[in-house]
């Protein structure tokens, strides 16, 4: 069983997509029902998967007129490099669910725009071919392996095919209740693996029948604060926290001695009713302040998303699920289309609210909704009835 049907040759992007939005239902159609409910979905009633793209609507843009934006661009420095736009890809596991040459294909995309990729530690690419198969920007997202040797190992692997920083992705203990994916029979087809976690020494990853999670060897091994002082002590590489959603824990990570926060919730995959990503942002950019960068994802379908995150505080954005509905399309054209599209929707935005660099978007370039404009938004009188 393959998971993907065969892919058409895609000459070109059908014209008739033109939003991020787009590609959902033609991926959608290239996948079976049950990878669909492993990409797409969320954990239980999938409440926080909603909301993380519904607080985004209930930020409205502030529009500021007639400035100068000759000089604008969409530069941004993260740990040392130039970017030229504040879009990076999450990391996605098993990338060969949809495409056959998986996360190659999506490092090819990546290279040529010259953004930043998170590649996961899930890849089913081994992490090395990535890194050969094109020159981005290539980060490491680490899921910290109950043997802490093999983490180490890979984390030596990952500095040696040249990846520029690790994201210690800290929200995923243990796997959430995927009840869409459970009621799909979602398993992963036998030609598709965590092909860089081969050769671990692995612990049951669920606990025992008849046990419970609490006091199990399953968390016994699971990372812990200690966990980031050891791997700072590993590498010079800059090191991030992928999944952190309080200001206490923020606040934590930076005495850890962390370079970088991203604020994440892992799309909804792993704890449900957990608030957005952006409703956290601004406790978060207060807690940390200025010196240590924070990256937001979740919910980002629209650049002008990515201009309220940069509003709230955050100094880049990684989107996921659109870009492997992108790479379910038309491979590694549809990723980077998706970039492409963000890319210019966020340029617009920055146009039409009058800044020309990211610098100049702040809070003032934005306002919450108020409890009047919650109304739905069609009138409740109309004369006609
Ligand atoms: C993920 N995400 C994820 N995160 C991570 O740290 N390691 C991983 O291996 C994966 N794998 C993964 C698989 C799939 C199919 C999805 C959709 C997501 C989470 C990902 O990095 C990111 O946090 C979210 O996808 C962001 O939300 P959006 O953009 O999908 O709404
Ligand atoms: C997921 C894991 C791989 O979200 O992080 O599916």
């Amino acid at each position: 069983m393959t998971a993907t049907a065969p892919l058409p040759k895609l000459e070109a992007i059908p014209p008739s997509v033109v939003a991020v939005a787009d590609y959902e239902p033609l991926a959608r159609e290239r996948m079976t029902e049950s990878a669909w409910a492993y990409i797409a979905g969320g954990v239980e009633d999938e409440w926080g998967l909603a909301e993380n793209t519904a607080a985004f609507r209930r930020i409205l843009l502030r529009t500021r007129v007639l400035r100068d934006l000759s000089a604008g661009h969409t530069r941004v420095d993260l740990f040392g490099h130039t970017y030229g736009f504040p879009i990076l890809l999450a990391p996605v596991a098993f990338q060969k669910l949809v495409h056959p040459e998986g996360e190659a294909a999506t490092a090819l995309a990546a290279s040529a725009l010259g953004a930043g990729m998170v590649v996961s530690t899930q890849a089913s690419v081994p992490l090395e071919d990535i890194a050969a198969a094109a020159d981005a920007p290539l980060w490491f997202q680490l899921y910290i392996q109950p043997d802490r040797d093999f983490t180490h190992a890979l984390v030596k692997r990952a500095e040696a095919a040249g990846y520029r920083a690790l994201v210690v992705t800290v929200d995923a203990p243990v796997n959430g209740m995927r009840n869409r994916e459970a009621r799909a029979g979602f398993r992963l087809p036998p030609d598709v693996e965590a092909v860089n976690l081969r050769g671990m020494r692995s612990p049951p990853s669920t606990p025992p029948q008849g046990r419970m999670l609490l006091g199990s060897p399953l968390l016994a091994g699971a990372p812990r604060w200690r966990d980031l002082a050891w791997l700072r002590s590993l590498t010079n590489l800059p090191v991030l926290a992928k999944g952190i959603m309080t200001a206490e824990d923020a606040r934590r990570a930076v005495q850890e001695g962390v370079d970088g926060i991203i604020v994440s919730n892992h799309g909804g995959r792993v704890l449900d009713t957990q608030p957005a990503t952006i409703s956290v942002l601004p406790e978060i950019a207060d807690a940390v302040g200025a010196d240590v960068p924070i990256l937001l994802d979740g919910g980002i379908r629209r650049g002008s998303d990515i201009f309220k995150a940069l509003a709230l505080g955050a100094r880049a954005v990684l989107v996921g699920r659109p870009y492997v509905y992108g790479l379910a399309t038309a491979g590694t054209i549809g990723v980077a289309h998706v970039i492409q599209i963000l890319r210019a929707e966020l340029e617009v935005t920055m146009a039409l609210t009058g800044c020309a660099t990211l610098d100049e978007i702040d809070v003032h370039a934005i306002r919450r909704l108020s409890p009047l404009e919650m109304m739905p938004a069609v009138p409740a009188f109309r004369p006609e009835n």
